[in-house]
């Protein structure tokens, strides 16, 4: 018997249960605090309390139920010598790029100044932005940024990628590292990222950044949220140097009743949903890295807590 001790509730357990059982022979999702959770061989989670794995002795690997490992990196009480395993997971990839192809067209097309002046039953075209689409920089081109950047090229955008590494992807032009950054958001006007959150990529979205973009361009951020510098957006926004933000996610998550991005006009703000986890594609991942670490093979997508992700 193979025990998943699971982070969640009652109703999300069952359906793991459900979906994992027709994909890992002889397996039982439990609650991971429950008695047989704290004997459990694996923890399929998300965002556990600190403290969660530390007297979990016979635990083999843990699951991530997402992409982002920065919350796990930043809770030392995760132990370090088993697998820790991320999700990429080909539907996520479609969820994100469609949210992030919403937000620039609306964007490219006037679609928040339209929406304005129909309140105002106003009728007043603004120039048409070049039909053959823009400049979009992508920053971040691994499993999510590349589906991202090809379909943006396929609508006919220019597309630039910021990796950390250099790596070919057609029809899209690559910049790699901290001494690409100024040529790849050289003129930009519109920057999608999706990178993961680390020392280098911490306040990445900051006033010089901004200053290279295109004048009035915009930012949507699907990566994690202290990548932007919050006060640079707000003066950005404000000198019109940014046109505008779509975030999804937030230096503070749920982002505070109170704080000032709520109610900002040129700010969209979303509730981390660009990309939500999906369990039925998600499933077989989960279940192929169960298998692996139980034939004492190396699990596809193991986090290397050197590099961060
Ligand atoms: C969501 O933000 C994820 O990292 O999967």
């Amino acid at each position: 018997m193979i025990t998943i001790g699971f982070y969640g509730d009652a109703e999300e357990a069952a359906r793991w249960q459900r979906l994992l059982a027709e994909l890992v022979p002889d397996c039982l999702v439990v609650d991971l605090f429950s008695d047989s959770g704290r004997m459990c061989d694996f923890a399929l989670v998300w965002a556990p309390p600190p403290n969660t794995f530390t007297d979990l002795t016979n635990l083999k690997g843990i699951i991530l139920q997402g992409q982002g490992v920065d919350h796990m990196m930043a809770d030392e009480t995760v132990p370090r010598d088993i697998p820790l395993v991320r999700l990429i997971d080909p539907d996520m990839s479609d969820a994100l790029s469609h949210w992030a192809i919403l937000n620039a067209l609306d964007f490219w097309r006037n679609g928040p100044h339209y929406r304005n002046q129909q309140q105002q039953r106003k009728w007043k075209p603004l120039k048409q932005r070049r039909s053959s689409g823009g400049i979009v920089g992508v920053m971040g081109v691994g499993a999510i940024g590349s589906v991202i950047a090809s379909r943006f090229a396929m609508l006919g955008f220019q597309v630039r990628g910021w990796v950390r590494t250099p790596r070919s992807l057609e029809g899209v032009e690559i910049f790699a590292g901290m001494e690409g950054l100024v040529a790849f958001a050289d003129g930009a006007e519109i920057i999608v990222s999706v990178l993961p959150l680390t020392p280098q990529t911490t306040a990445i979205m900051n006033e010089s950044f901004f200053d290279r973009l295109a004048e009035g361009a915009f930012i949507i951020n699907g990566g994690r949220g202290p990548q932007i510098d919050d006060d640079d957006l707000l003066a950005a926004l404000e000198s019109g140097q940014l046109g505008g933000a779509a975030l999804d996610v937030f230096r503070t998550e749920p982002l505070p009743a109170d704080h000032i991005f709520w109610s900002h006009p040129k700010i969209s703000v979303w509730p981390h949903v660009a990309a939500q986890t999906n369990p039925i594609t998600a499933a077989r991942q989960v279940a192929d890295a169960i298998n692996a670490m139980m034939a004492g093979e190396e699990p596809a997508n193991r986090v290397d807590w050197g590099r961060g992700y």
